[in-house]
């Protein structure tokens, strides 16, 4: 098993990528911390988990967005699991489609705390940890940090954000022996993806006009973005730092 004993926390762990994550690191033999705010979703992934195996895990409610909230979260995991190996800085929303005119200086606010800030706090508290271990960051950002995203200028910056902060994160981290990367996804199917989709006229046609942007004309799974998430989380990929690893099924291609 590829995480046997080892401790990772998940922001966002409950649903959509976050929970591929945790069940990837709980299926070899990780100790798993899902953080996120719905009790009823975290507690029940949880129960699931430790029915299943054979890793363990627990669910903290913590919402992201408070940065106080973060710091205890971590403070828990590691008093109940006695170390950090990993930190997945996944929890994350987008907003429906709208314009720089009709978005606020507060939502914008507010996204940026959601959705960046939270990866800062979330690498900052566990740092101390991860030090010790020679541990791993990990931070799921998109690939619309690159490509842009129309209507969506907002969320695309929080998530470039994200990018910068792994780049150069990972050149002070470097002589520490611990490694940052992140995870750029183009479309996964989550219930994020549906709920959007949810907000069109034709949802089942958005859904599918997504599905084949990829050359494999199927979105991403939950799965594949958590196996992905282990492969940065384990030796396998120690001489990866700062990498802004493009998940996109090859979207991006023949432009
Ligand atoms: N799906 C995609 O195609 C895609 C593509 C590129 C990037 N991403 C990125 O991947 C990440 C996960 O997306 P997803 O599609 O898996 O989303 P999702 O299906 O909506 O799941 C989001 C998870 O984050 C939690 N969460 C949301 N806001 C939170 C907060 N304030 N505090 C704590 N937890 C919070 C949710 O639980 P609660 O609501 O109970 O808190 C849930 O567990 C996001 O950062 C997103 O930007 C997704």
């Amino acid at each position: 098993m590829r995480f046997q004993d080892r401790v990772v926390i998940v922001t966002g762990g409950s649903k959509g990528i976050g929970e591929g994550c945790s069940r990837v690191f709980c299926a070899e033999g990780g100790q798993v911390a899902i953080l996120a705010r719905g009790l009823h979703a975290g507690q029940d992934l949880a129960r699931k988990l430790n029915e299943t195996g054979p890793g363990k895990a627990m669910f903290v409610q913590c919402d992201v967005g408070e940065h106080e909230q973060i710091r205890s979260a971590i403070d828990l995991v590691v008093e109940q699991f006695g170390r950090l190996d990993c930190i997945i800085n996944n929890a994350g929303v987008h907003p429906p489609a709208m314009s720089l005119e009709e978005t606020s200086i507060e939502e914008m606010e507010q996204l940026m705390r959601v959705n960046f800030l939270s990866t800062f706090a979330g690498a900052k508290y566990a740092l101390p940890h991860l030090r010790k271990t020679k541990g791993t960051i990990i931070n799921m950002s998109s690939m619309t940090a690159v490509l842009g995203q129309h209507h969506s200028t907002a969320y695309c910056s929080t998530k470039g954000a994200q990018v910068s902060f792994t780049k150069s994160l990972a050149i002070e981290l470097g002589e520490a022996g611990v490694r940052v990367n992140a995870i750029l996804p183009s479309n996964i199917d989550t219930p994020l993806m549906r709920d959007w989709a949810a907000t069109l006229p034709d949802a089942e046609n958005a859904l599918k006009t997504v599905a084949d942007l990829q050359v494999f004309k199927r979105m991403g799974t939950i799965e594949e973005m958590g196996k992905l998430a282990l492969f940065l989380a384990t030796e396998d990929s120690s001489f990866l730092t700062g990498q802004a690893i493009e998940a996109e099924g090859g979207a991006s291609l023949d432009y």
